[in-house]
């Protein structure tokens, strides 16, 4: 058996035990998939921990930037009390589009916001209208501006928020000093950012699974 199948079989174990899916979350995928949207959204397992990590939180107001189809954000949406709040940018109308319809679906549009465009021009836009500071951010969009959307981050949270940062192995590229790929070179930026920041306390881990060899970062926002 190769490693990866390995990987997968674990992943697969571990999903139908702790996040199995369930008709809302199948039904996102499903239409995701018939409407052409590229496979990248996080893993079950990983949507789950999003959501712990939510609770764990005490979580009310959530910001996530790289919406997709919306299956990380049902995760997260469902963490959230009754009269929480979650914004989620994306770039493509289309994907936005599919992702209103799963939320909607989920049960989770009054909760949910989606808003399209380069999050670098929504990001200026949410903070002019002075938000109440978000518990937790996941960054899951274009990597190339993850040292943007940490500084962002950093701005709309609060002491104690979370930031999430996920894609930062990239099945090992990250230790590569000179890489010359863009995401490579803007998840290290925002690592090393979270690292000599002031105000963030982080680490990053390692992970495997269905999704490959990748991990996540996470940083804690200090007073
Ligand atoms: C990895 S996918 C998000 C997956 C989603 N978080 C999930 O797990 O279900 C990244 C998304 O970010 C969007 N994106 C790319 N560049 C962006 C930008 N500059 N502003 C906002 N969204 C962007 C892409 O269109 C894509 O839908």
């Amino acid at each position: 058996m190769s490693e990866s199948q390995l990987w997968n079989d674990v992943d697969d174990y571990f999903t139908a035990l702790l996040a199995p899916a369930d008709d809302t979350l199948t039904a996102a995928l499903r239409d995701s998939d018939a409407a052409g949207l590229p496979p990248i959204n996080v893993a079950p397992n990983q949507g789950k921990l999003l959501q712990l990590l939510a609770q764990i939180q005490g979580a009310r107001r959530i910001l996530e930037i790289g919406t997709l189809g919306g299956y990380s954000t049902i995760w997260l949406g469902r963490a959230l009390p009754a009269d929480g709040r979650l914004i989620t940018f994306e770039y493509d109308a289309k994907h936005a589009e599919v992702a209103r319809g799963n939320l909607a679906r989920a049960g989770l549009d009054k909760i949910a916001e989606v808003r399209v465009g380069p999050a670098l021009e929504s990001l200026p836009k949410l903070a002019d209208e002075n938000p109440d500071p978000f518990d937790l951010v996941f960054i899951d969009a274009d990597k190339v501006n993850n040292p943007h959307y940490v500084e962002w981050a950093v701005k709309l949270t609060r002491p104690g928020s979370l930031i999430v940062l996920d894609n930062v192995v990239r099945s090992g590229a990250v230790t590569d000093a000179g890489s010359t790929d863009p995401s490579v070179r803007g998840t290290r930026a925002a690592l090393e950012l979270m690292a000599s920041h002031p105000k963030l306390s982080a680490t990053a881990i390692q992970t495997v699974g269905s999704k490959g060899y990748d991990g996540f970062a996470l940083a804690r926002v200090l007073a």
